[in-house]
């Protein structure tokens, strides 16, 4: 048996795969386009693992993605591969709509047509598993209820919509032509190998550096944290054991406001590698708010604790410990994504704000 997942050198891929692989010995075929948000040096520990089967290449190719489907033959489809930041998205949406839009209905089409080759045996096991986030549900009022997988769909950012329009296209591959898919919407996740253009490994980079944390508005936007291990686990839930046709919330029950994120930070920072011009915190600076910026999410994880039996195994005082001491033990892979292509975006982004 095999599986096949795209997006493997990414974040919460990579975090995956390193997972699966650390479990059992089922191979994985991994395709990656090697955007700037994926790093082979995430996978470094595999090199020279025949477990592992790397593919540099774009999820929107046709026939690379006919091609690998008819060689490995494998039992499931992950697909993790996206455009994955709503800032970038803000700049140039049109990456977002041909990798998570375009891209995804390449995959389903391929899937498609593969599953017209099974036998039914074959054909009866196999999973696609579509990787989606809360961002689809919209922005919530303070005292809101959390999201559940009945919430309408209101996406407000570029990367929100295409990844709404994404689930949809497999919502729909199921309901006309029959595709086994199971979609996941997961909150906010944190933890070693994200890239640090988002909040939590940038305020720890910026941190360590002496650099200014720059806090968007009034900092009081709130999200729901999950450690990317307890993501995977819930993955992994949903392609053993979810039903066909289903989607699964996965969240943290962790809401925080985006200061009390960077506040944590900095207070793990002074006790780990504390600095001696002062406190982390008095690095903290207000800068202008993001477009269209969503005020809260907050996920509702009652279906997949229920029927799957899936719990988080960090709590988020555990989990961030942890990251931030992965990011204070990893400054070589920090200085290593840090590239010119980084640098001009953080340039880009912070410096009109
Ligand atoms: P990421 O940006 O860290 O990684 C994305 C990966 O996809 C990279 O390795 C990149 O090289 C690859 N990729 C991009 N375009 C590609 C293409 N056209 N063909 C092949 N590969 C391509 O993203 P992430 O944070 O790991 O997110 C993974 C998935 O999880 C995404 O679908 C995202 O929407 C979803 N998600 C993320 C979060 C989060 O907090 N990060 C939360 C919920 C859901
Ligand atoms: P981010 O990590 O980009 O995730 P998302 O926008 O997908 O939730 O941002 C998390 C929150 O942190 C979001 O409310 C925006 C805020 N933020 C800042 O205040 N400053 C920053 O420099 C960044 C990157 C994010």
């Amino acid at each position: 048996m095999t599986v096949l997942v795209t997006g493997g050198a990414g974040f919460i891929g990579s975090n995956f795969v390193l997972d699966w692989l650390a479990r059992h010995d089922e191979p994985v075929v991994n395709l990656d386009a090697l955007t700037y948000a994926g790093n082979l040096g995430n996978l470094g520990s595999l090199r020279g693992d025949a477990r592992h089967v790397f593919v540099k290449g774009d999820i929107c190719d046709r026939a690379l993605v006919d091609g690998l489907l008819a060689q490995h033959r494998p039992r499931a489809l992950l697909h993790f591969a996206a455009e994955s930041h709503v800032d970038r998205s803000i700049h140039g949406p049109g990456e977002f709509m041909r990798t998570n839009v375009t891209g995804t209905y390449t995959l389903l089409e391929a899937a498609r047509a593969h599953l017209a080759t099974l036998g039914d045996a074959e054909r009866a096991a196999f999973r696609f598993v579509h990787v989606s986030t809360d961002e689809v549900y919209g922005s919530l009022t303070a005292d809101a209820p959390a999201f559940t997988e009945t919430h309408a769909y209101e996406p407000n950012s570029p990367y929100s919509a295409s990844k709404a329009a994404s689930d949809h296209l497999v919502r729909a591959w199921h309901h006309t032509y029959g595709l086994p898919v199971l979609t996941t919407n997961c909150s906010n996740n944190y933890g070693p190998y994200h890239f640090p253009e988002k909040l939590i490994p940038l305020m720890i980079v910026n941190a360590l550096a002496g650099k200014a944390l720059p806090v968007y508005g009034d900092g009081l936007n709130v999200r729901d944290w999950l450690y990317v291990r307890d993501h995977c686990s819930g993955i992994r839930a949903v392609l053993d054991q979810g039903r066909v046709g289903e989607t699964y919330n996965i969240g943290g029950w962790n809401e925080k406001t985006n200061l009390e994120i960077v506040r944590t930070v900095c207070a793990l920072l002074d006790e780990m590698r504390p600095d001696p011009a002062g406190p982390h915190a008095r690095l903290i600076t207000f800068v202008k708010d993001r477009p269209g910026h969503d005020r809260r999410y907050a996920i509702d994880v009652r279906k997949i604790e229920r029927e799957l039996g899936w719990r988080p195994a960090e709590t988020f005082d555990s989990g961030i410990r942890k990251t931030v001491q992965w990011y204070l033990e990893h400054a070589e892979w920090v200085a290593r994504v840090q590239s010119g292509a980084y640098r001009d975006w953080v340039a880009q982004h912070y410096g009109a704000r």
